[in-house]
C-alpha cells in the first residue's frame, strides 16, 4: 500500500439507502467535521463475490440473501478515511449496527431506518480496516494526503 503516514485509515461504504435518501453528503460532512480526510473515493457496483469476501462472517446468516440484495440494489460509494484513530472514530460517529438502538446525533440513528438499512459500513477494527482497503482500493487509487501541505 501506497499510504505510509502516522495517520489510520479506515473504509467506509456509503450504502444504497445512503444514496436513494440523498444523505451522501450529510454523512461525508460527519467525517469531515470530525477531522478525518478523504484519501479514496469512487463508485462501486458491488459483485457477489466482493460482497461474499466483504461479510465472510455473516454469510452463513438466514438474514445474508436480503443484504446482498439490498446491497447490490444500487452502486455504492467507497471512501477511505484518513486520521488519529479512524476506525474507532468512524465506528463512534456511525453508531451501532441497528438504528433504532443507536443514540440521536450518531449517522445510523439520524438516517437509518433498521438493522439492514443501516445507511453506512465502517470497518471495525486496523486489521480490518487494512484489509477492507485492500479489497476496494488498488494502491494507485489511496492517497497519502488528499491535502497540499
Ligand atoms: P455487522 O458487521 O455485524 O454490523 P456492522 O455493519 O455494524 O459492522 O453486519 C454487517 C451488516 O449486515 C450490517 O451492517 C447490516 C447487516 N445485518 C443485518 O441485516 N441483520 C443483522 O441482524 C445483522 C447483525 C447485520
Ligand atoms: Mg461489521
Amino acid at each position: 500500500m501506497q499510504i505510509a503516514n502516522m495517520n489510520e485509515i479506515t473504509l467506509v461504504l456509503l450504502k444504497p439507502d445512503c444514496l436513494a435518501k440523498r444523505h451522501c453528503g450529510d454523512v461525508i460532512k460527519r467525517f469531515e467535521q470530525a477531522g478525518l480526510e478523504i484519501v479514496g473515493c469512487k463508485m462501486m457496483f458491488l459483485s457477489e463475490q466482493l460482497l461474499a469476501e466483504h461479510y465472510a462472517h455473516i454469510l452463513d446468516k438466514p438474514f445474508y440473501p436480503d443484504v446482498q440484495a439490498f446491497m447490490q440494489s444500487s452502486p455504492t460509494i467507497a471512501i477511505a478515511l484518513s486520521g488519529e484513530n479512524a476506525v474507532a472514530l468512524v465506528r463512534e460517529l456511525m453508531g451501532p449496527t441497528d438504528p433504532l438502538k443507536a443514540v440521536p446525533g450518531t449517522i445510523r440513528r439520524d438516517f437509518g431506518e433498521d438493522v439492514k438499512s443501516n445507511i453506512v459500513h465502517g470497518s471495525d477494527s486496523p486489521e480490518n480496516a487494512l484489509a477492507e482497503l485492500k479489497r476496494f482500493f488498488s494502491d494507485d487509487e489511496l492517497f497519502t494526503t488528499s491535502l497540499k501541505r
